[in-house]
């Protein structure tokens, strides 16, 4: 089925000026890119996206990593995209990423990893309202 997921470039990816090389993976993937933002987080923002890990020992390393510079923020919408996006983005740790996949070629650590790919449906749709309105996520009929 089409469904629509959230994909994150992260600080570090940003940083790296890889933004373009990682919406190649995407569209090349056939993945359609339906909305997209560039944004600085917030501390606020940042803890809220990952309510979820708040208990989690990593988690101030986390929001202090979210906040430390822009991310690019993107709705991508195909067949099976939440799984999809999983694959291209490879394992959350990149030393078990596999080869080709964008954590195993621009993140260095489980901690500074690239990209954020929503990991269900339930989540997608929590994910997408976080950081878009309806409006703001386009029908692409072509
Ligand atoms: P992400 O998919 O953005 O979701 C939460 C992030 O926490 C994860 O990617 C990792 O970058 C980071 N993280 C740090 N340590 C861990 C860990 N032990 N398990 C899961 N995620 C971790």
């Amino acid at each position: 089925a089409v469904q629509r997921t959230i994909s994150i470039i992260k600080p570090d990816a940003v940083a790296k000026n890889v933004i373009g090389a990682i919406y190649n993976r995407f569209e090349t993937s056939g993945l359609k890119i339906v909305a997209a933002k560039m944004l600085h987080l917030s501390r606020e923002q940042a803890e809220g996206f990952y309510a979820e890990h708040k208990e989690r020992p990593f988690f101030k390393a986390l929001v202090d990593f979210m906040t430390s510079g822009p991310i690019m923020v993107q709705v991508l919408e195909g067949e099976n995209a939440v799984l999809k996006n999983r694959e291209i983005m490879g394992a959350t740790n990149p030393s078990e990423a596999l080869a080709g996949t964008l954590r195993a070629d621009y993140a260095v650590s489980i901690d500074e990893n690239a990209v954020h790919g929503s990991d269900s449906e339930e989540s997608a749709a929590r994910e997408i309202a976080y950081f878009f309105t309806e409006t703001e996520v386009c029908a692409r009929t072509r």
